[in-house]
């Protein structure tokens, strides 16, 4: 199992190009069902996507891979489509079950395993199959799968989901996409990477609107064959590096974002007291050593997000006083904790309530990555901590984070993989 060794206390300097959206390209994968000829740009080369396109290749699409320019071609010629997704799939990326929602509306059925749960929680899918009940969907739950028909095809109907899920939604939008009449999704997640999916459907020919928490989708018959789409930048790891620059920075530029859809996350981290200067596509961080304690609760969007609450806890051990972080989405999702003690920080939850005292000197250790994003918050650790620090399992870094070695290897840190 590969480690990844990190020398702290080196001054983050440079600039820091942002990827596209690991969880924007995810839905948009699972649509490209419904194209012949789908051309995706930006892509991230992180190993959800490679895992979500070996299950679109065993589904039956030709996919070609160009690394270099981190784009896809993407073709569904309808022979031999298989309309299963297998545990060995979906069982390490979860996201595999929004092929549930394509494959079903457009080919009248599906099977595909339950995803089962991950460290941060029990991650139930209630929510998918409420939704796909509600067009019509016959579901069934046998050894450890979910076999959903609709022979007569979907319909159009009032979907009112009882709690927000961004996946659930998007499950929900898919099967919409190609339900007969009108369907109207209420109290829906809204993320960003939820807009994403609705423009890539559009130009499928979808006629499909978003205001407020309300989506509605109205069968329209002009579907589109061929599309290209630029997919958007990933948010949660322009969060991470503004919070290692503001961290270990003296004058950070981090580029190839849009800066309007990180207001929520900008408005926490000026309160913190970083230093922050806007441009059109790019944000500076400028140096500061002085950070103030903080008050967050972890919410859906346009909330703080809760795949930004790790990270936001690193730089809470450097601010004056006791902060708190309520993580109110998942269950389970201060596996970072431990870890982050170890290394010196004084951090204590009751429940599900984190009290981080700050400021607080971290001293390098040898640690464990349990999640994506506390392996995330332990990188960003090891580059504020005194001497070397040895993270484990970093399988959980790659899902979620492309080239992050290279990143920040050309902006003075030094992080070696072994
Ligand atoms: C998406 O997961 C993201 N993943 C997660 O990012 C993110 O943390 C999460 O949304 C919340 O923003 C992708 O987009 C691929 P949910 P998802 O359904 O869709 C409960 C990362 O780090 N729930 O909004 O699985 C669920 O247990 C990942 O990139 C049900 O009860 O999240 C959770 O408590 C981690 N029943 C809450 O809702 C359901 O059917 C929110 O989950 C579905 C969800």
């Amino acid at each position: 199992m590969q480690k990844l060794i990190i020398t702290g206390k080196r001054e983050l300097k440079g600039k820091i190009s942002i990827s596209g959206s690991k969880n924007a390209s995810l839905p948009i994968l699972a649509a490209c069902v419904f194209s012949n000829k789908a051309k995706i740009k930006n892509i991230p080369l992180v190993k959800d996507i490679f895992t979500m396109i070996e299950l679109l290749e065993f589904i039956g699409l030709k996919i070609k891979i160009f690394k270099k320019q981190n784009s896809l071609e993407i073709i569904n010629n309808e022979r031999k489509i298989n309309t299963l997704a297998p545990y060995r799939l979906v069982k390490t990326m979860r996201a595999g079950v929004l092929v549930l929602g394509s494959l079903l509306t457009k080919y009248g059925k599906a099977k595909v395993s339950l995803p089962g749960g991950c460290a941060i929680g029990t991650r139930p899918v209630d929510l998918h199959l409420f939704a796909l009940k509600k067009l019509g969907a016959k579901i069934k739950i046998k050894n450890g799968y979910i076999i959903a028909e609709a022979k007569k095809g979907l319909k159009g109907a009032v979907i009112k989901f009882p709690s927000i899920s961004v996946g659930a939604t998007e499950n929900a939008i898919l099967a919409a996409f190609n339900a007969k009449g009108k369907t109207i999704i209420k109290n829906c997640a809204v993320e960003p990477e939820i807009k994403e999916l609705i423009i890539f459907l559009k130009k499928l020919g979808a006629n499909i609107t978003l205001s407020g928490r309300t989506i509605t989708i109205i069968e329209n018959l002009q579907k589109v064959s061929e599309i290209n789409h630029d997919i958007m930048f990933d948010r949660i790891e322009a969060g991470t590096y503004i919070i290692a620059s503001a961290l270990i920075g003296k004058k950070v530029l981090i580029d190839k974002i849009n800066p309007k859809i990180l207001k929520k996350e900008l408005e926490i981290l000026k309160k913190v007291g970083v230093k922050i200067k806007k441009n059109r596509s790019s944000l500076l961080i400028l140096e500061n050593k002085k950070f103030k304690k903080i008050n967050i609760v972890t919410k859906p969007y346009p909330g703080f997000p809760t795949d930004l609450q790790a990270q936001l806890m690193v730089l809470l051990t450097q601010a004056d006083g006791v902060s708190k972080i309520k993580e109110e989405i998942f269950e389970n999702r201060f596996m970072h904790v431990p870890e982050l003690k170890r290394m010196g920080a004084k951090i204590k939850i009751k429940n599900k309530t984190a009290y981080i005292e700050g400021p607080t000197n971290l001293t390098g250790a040898e640690v464990m990555a349990t999640d994506l994003r506390a392996s995330v918050s332990l990188v960003l650790a090891g580059l504020v901590a005194e001497n070397r620090t040895l993270i484990n399992r970093i399988y959980h870094l790659d899902r979620g984070y492309e080239a992050l070695e290279n990143k920040l290897n050309a902006c003075n840190v030094k992080i070696k993989r072994i």
